[in-house]
């Protein structure tokens, strides 16, 4: 495990959550009737009981763009005060322009600047951790950081082994400078970050991009839609899941046992469930909603966390755990007090 990618300890409070999942939900059963699979192998292996699909004419931009209004209208601020709008994703509007553009122009954000970052699932948790760094030197002072995806754009709804496990979504925070000194809600105390690229091929989207251009001669095969390791995945997931958690929570100077609410990353039941003994939190102190949708990516941490706030979970002084793994391999973790 390499060393925690950053040590910096600046003053950036979450003040704001907001999500939108599609109104469209693919159960288990229905999958079943397209794929050879059933709800009892989706449901003993995955956790997984149903998903939402977005509508064909909704863009990543679209659902992201929801979920960002809902989080400036929890945290108070109006599109004029955005100064900077970072979305994760994997899926895209475009290659370009960039969908934090478009989310711009949907939501009136005239003032911000606007990049993607692509981290697979850990996106939201990097993203994060990049708006923390702006807030940090000072250039901006209020910034969205949005984790979106149309994952059903991007599954091969014939492979048993990766349809069932993915579903669409968005989830967005708005984020601010405190005073350093400042007890301030919802305050970022650490993150920590990790890529492996030796380990790149285990989970991918092979095609689509310069590597391997979509020609009528491989559109068959299907190589625009995601290719996973299933099993090789899991074991790094738990590891790295693991190992980031006790960084960020060592870099705030708590231990597991002060964790009020752990939000991992939704890609499996037994994978959350593993990471949650190994940090001998008991289940209440772990939230879970993949079983409504499943794995939604970059999504997923920023969907739970309003979810977590929206059902008064999160109470001021919790210490919230956030950990994530995806494709790269990444994985990050943060630790917030609320
Ligand atoms: C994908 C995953 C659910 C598969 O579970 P698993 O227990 O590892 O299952 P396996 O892949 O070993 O497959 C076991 C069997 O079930 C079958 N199977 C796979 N998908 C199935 C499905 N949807 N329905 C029914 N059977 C299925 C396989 O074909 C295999 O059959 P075989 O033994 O006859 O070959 C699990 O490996 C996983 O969650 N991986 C990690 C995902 C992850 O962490 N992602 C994070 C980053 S996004």
């Amino acid at each position: 495990m390499p060393a925690p990618s950053n040590q910096s300890f600046c003053a950036s409070s979450i003040i704001g959550t907001g999500s939108y999942m599609p109104e469209k939900v693919l159960t288990n059963d229905e999958l079943s009737k397209t794929v050879d699979t059933n709800d009892e192998w989706i449901t003993t292996r995955t956790g997984i009981k149903e998903r939402r699909i977005a509508a064909e004419d909704q863009a990543t931009s679209d659902m992201a763009s929801e979920a960002a209004r809902r989080a400036m209208t929890a945290a108070g601020v109006a599109p004029e005060d955005i100064q900077l709008i970072i979305v994760a994703t994997v899926t895209p509007d475009m290659f370009f322009p960039s969908t934090a553009c478009f989310v711009q122009k949907k939501i009136g954000a005239v003032n911000a600047v606007c990049f993607d970052i692509s981290a697979a699932c850990s996106g939201f948790l990097y993203a994060l951790q990049v708006a923390r760094h702006f807030i940090n030197t000072g250039n901006r002072t209020t910034a969205l950081v949005i984790g979106a995806e149309k994952l059903s754009s991007l599954v091969n709804w014939k492979d048993r082994n990766t349809c069932v496990l993915f579903g669409d979504g968005a989830g967005a925070v708005v984020i601010r400078r405190a005073d350093e000194n400042a007890d301030a809600p919802g305050r970022v105390l650490s993150t920590v970050m990790g890529s492996d690229g030796n380990l790149a091929d285990l989970l991918k989207v092979p095609g689509g991009g310069s590597f391997c251009p979509i020609t009528p001669e491989n559109v068959e095969s299907r190589p625009n839609t995601i290719h996973m390791e299933g099993r090789e995945t899991f074991k790094h997931a738990v590891t790295r899941m693991l190992e980031a958690a006790q960084q960020a929570l060592e870099m705030a100077g708590l231990t597991a046992a002060d964790v009020s609410l752990v939000i991992p990353h939704q890609a499996n039941a037994r994978i959350i469930t593993a990471i949650a003994e190994r940090l001998n939190l008991p289940n209440e102190k772990v939230f879970m909603n993949l079983d409504k949708y499943g794995n939604t990516s970059a999504a997923t941490i920023p969907v739970a966390l309003d979810e977590a706030n929206k059902a008064g979970r999160l109470k001021r002084g919790d210490v919230i755990l956030l950990v994530a793994f995806g494709g790269g391999f990444t994985w990050a973790s943060s630790v917030v007090r609320w």
